[in-house]
């Protein structure tokens, strides 16, 4: 037994706070003070000259693309899906382990989301599942690239070219990482990157469809501008909405993309030393780092701990790291868990006319129900504190291992306090 856990009571490992999430300095408030005195504050028309700048930075960013910016990033994908013409009653298959929006996107649209497993050593959508899943009436694939992996985008294109399937890249966590030296979101048809306040890259609220085609991004700039045509000829109307992002908000972009490079690259040293150290500490899986996957990006480090080496689920782990200083966090539920799809709860017309399709009761998710118990997931801020700021992480979790049985033992009691561990 080592020194007292601080969710038993003792002292935490570290009392410093991480630093903070997102960053400013009076760069932006110059940014948002221009746009103010300007009087161009909101997206109309589209583009304004911040968007402009925003999207085309962008775009180089991530090495390609037709770029649209939007309200947030679940209606890019929303978006993508209308632009492709993909609507009421066809399917859309999304990996198990995502946020609710990669599934309610195509739901906006009409379309059924099929939710298969995810690939064991990156969590993020398995190809062999993906290809089971496909019916006559299959018509898109999300692969989502998680926390900071990449899904296997070479499969998944192979299988979406046999297909003939549009490939919608869900990089809401994977601004500036590359497959095989091309930016995620530029692989596959459209890619969808959100820039909501807890993103790598922020606007506060935020989204950036990346498009293959300046066709397709005629059309989304179309659905997103109230239908108004933004084809070269002028004449493409489409069933409209308002979904376009205020020039106040990419002012901050225009800053943000100043410092991402700097931020990225900081993010990636201290998440290889983080490798290095955990894979010294017994119970600890770091997740597969593909050789393809040539630029990593860190939304969030996830790493697995081993159930049986603790005597617990990772809840438990990571309840006792918070209180050891550590943000540690659980990532999302099994996609079929979500309140939000279970045909009682929901009033969205899709699982009521599809009730087949939302039998969740049925679906065998194995893996991602294995993640839920294993997989650990650690803030970004862990990642720009220098190399202490990795080393607590570890100390933390040597500490936990170290007061398993105890732990263990007080269990049911902290269980009952926090009913949600
Ligand atoms: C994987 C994933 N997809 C989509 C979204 C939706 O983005 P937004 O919150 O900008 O709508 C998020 C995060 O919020 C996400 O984590």
């Amino acid at each position: 037994m080592g020194e007292k856990l601080a969710i038993l009571g003792g002292t935490p490992v570290r009392s410093e706070p991480y630093p903070n999430w997102p960053v400013y300095d009076e760069r932006d408030i110059a940014a948002v003070t221009e746009v103010i005195k300007s009087g161009r504050w909101g997206g109309y028309p589209y583009p304004g000259p911040q968007t402009q700048k925003f999207i085309e930075k962008f775009a180089e960013l991530q090495g390609g693309g037709y770029p649209v910016l939007m309200a947030n990033g679940t209606v890019t994908m929303e978006v993508a899906v209308r632009a492709a013409g993909i609507g009421w009653g066809d399917e859309v298959i999304v990996p198990a382990c995502t946020f609710q929006a990669t599934a309610a996107a195509p739901m906006a649209a009409g379309a059924i989301p099929v939710i298969v497993d995810i690939d064991p050593e990156t969590y993020t959508i398995s190809p062999e599942e993906v290809e089971k899943a496909i019916t006559p009436k299959t018509k898109a694939i999300i692969p989502v690239h998680l926390g900071a992996e990449m899904a296997d985008m070479d499969a998944i294109m192979e299988i979406a070219r046999a297909h003939n399937l549009v490939v919608i890249e869900d990089s809401a966590h994977a601004h500036g990482a590359k497959w095989r030296d091309k930016g995620a979101g530029t692989i596959g048809d459209f890619g969808s990157f959100s820039l909501q306040s807890s993103k790598i890259l922020t606007t506060g609220e935020g989204g950036v469809l990346l498009c293959r085609t300046p066709e397709l991004a005629a059309k989304a700039a179309s659905i997103i501008d109230c239908g108004r045509p933004h084809d070269k000829e002028g004449k493409l109307y489409t069933m409209g909405t308002n979904y376009r992002m205020t020039e106040l908000q990419a002012a901050l972009g225009n800053v943000a993309l100043e410092r991402f490079p700097e931020q990225m690259k900081k993010r990636a040293e201290m998440a290889d030393y983080m490798d290095r150290l955990l894979a010294d500490v017994p119970g600890m899986r770091v997740l597969k780092r593909d050789p393809r996957h040539t630029v990593r990006s860190f939304y969030r480090y996830v790493f697995a701990i081993d159930p049986d080496v603790f005597g617990f689920d990772r809840d438990v782990v990571i309840a006792a790291l918070i209180k050891e200083g550590i943000p540690a966090e659980d990532g999302y539920p099994p996609m079929h868990r979500y309140d939000l799809f279970q045909p009682l709860n929901s009033r969205l017309p899709v699982p009521s006319a599809f009730p087949e399709r939302f039998d969740f009761e049925k679906m065998h998710l194995p893996v991602a129900e294995r993640c839920r118990r294993e997989s650990v997931w650690l803030d970004e801020r862990v990642f720009r504190a220098g190399r202490k700021g990795v080393e607590d992480v570890v100390e933390a979790l040597r500490k936990i291992l170290d007061n398993a049985n105890e732990l263990k033992a007080a269990e049911e009691e902290l269980r009952q306090k926090w009913p949600d561990l």
